[in-house]
């Protein structure tokens, strides 16, 4: 299932698609941070992937991931309502993971609220594990849960296959 997905890296045209998913599905109640001319500048950052499936001109999903030197920080990741459940986000995320590993960067940190059940269990089943809670990180109004997944265990003969 997950091979099915044709992940690509997104084009200038993609930002505004992109920022209304982020609006609708992430930033929900808290506000529009990932304005189109954000997301522009990620797209334009050469340290930071941000990967799409489309179907024809329909956005399916994206993911937002940056690459520091030895931590990386997925900032966003949806998959549009209806096509969850099948795969997607776990394509999305090992694609983005991937290129994590060949920088030979050790971890990858991503946020999500307390209450979004949905994305905590998604993470737990890409062996993300919950370090902190972090009170009042979304505006000073909503608390997040820090993740974290560590790409090598004991050097190279420890990298994690998936
Ligand atoms: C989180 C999100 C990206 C997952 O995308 P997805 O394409 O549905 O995920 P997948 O189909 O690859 O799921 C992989 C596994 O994660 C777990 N999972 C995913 N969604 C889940 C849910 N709602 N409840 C419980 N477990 C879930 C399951 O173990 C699933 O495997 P299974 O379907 O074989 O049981 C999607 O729910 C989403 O877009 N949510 C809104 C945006 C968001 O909250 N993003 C995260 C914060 S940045």
């Amino acid at each position: 299932m997950i091979a099915d997905h044709k992940i690509r890296l997104a084009v200038f045209s993609d930002a505004p698609a992109i920022s209304r998913m982020s609006r609708d599905y992430i930033e929900r109640g808290l506000g529009w941070d990932w304005t189109p001319t954000r997301v522009l500048k990620s797209i334009r950052d050469r340290s930071t992937n941000v990967a799409v499936v489309r179907e024809g001109t329909n956005l399916l999903g994206f993911g937002i991931m940056k690459y520091n030197d030895d931590t990386a920080h997925l900032h966003l990741l949806a998959v549009q309502q209806l096509r969850r459940r099948k795969g997607m986000g776990a394509a999305l995320l090992n694609w983005l993971e991937a290129s994590a590993r060949t920088a030979g960067i050790e971890k990858i940190r991503v946020e999500a609220r307390t209450t979004n059940e949905a994305a905590r269990a998604f993470y737990r089943s890409r062996n993300y594990r919950e370090i902190e809670r972090l009170a009042g990180y979304y505006r000073g109004v909503e608390d997040a849960v820090r993740m974290e997944k560590r790409l090598w265990a004991d050097g190279y003969s420890g990298l994690v296959a998936e």
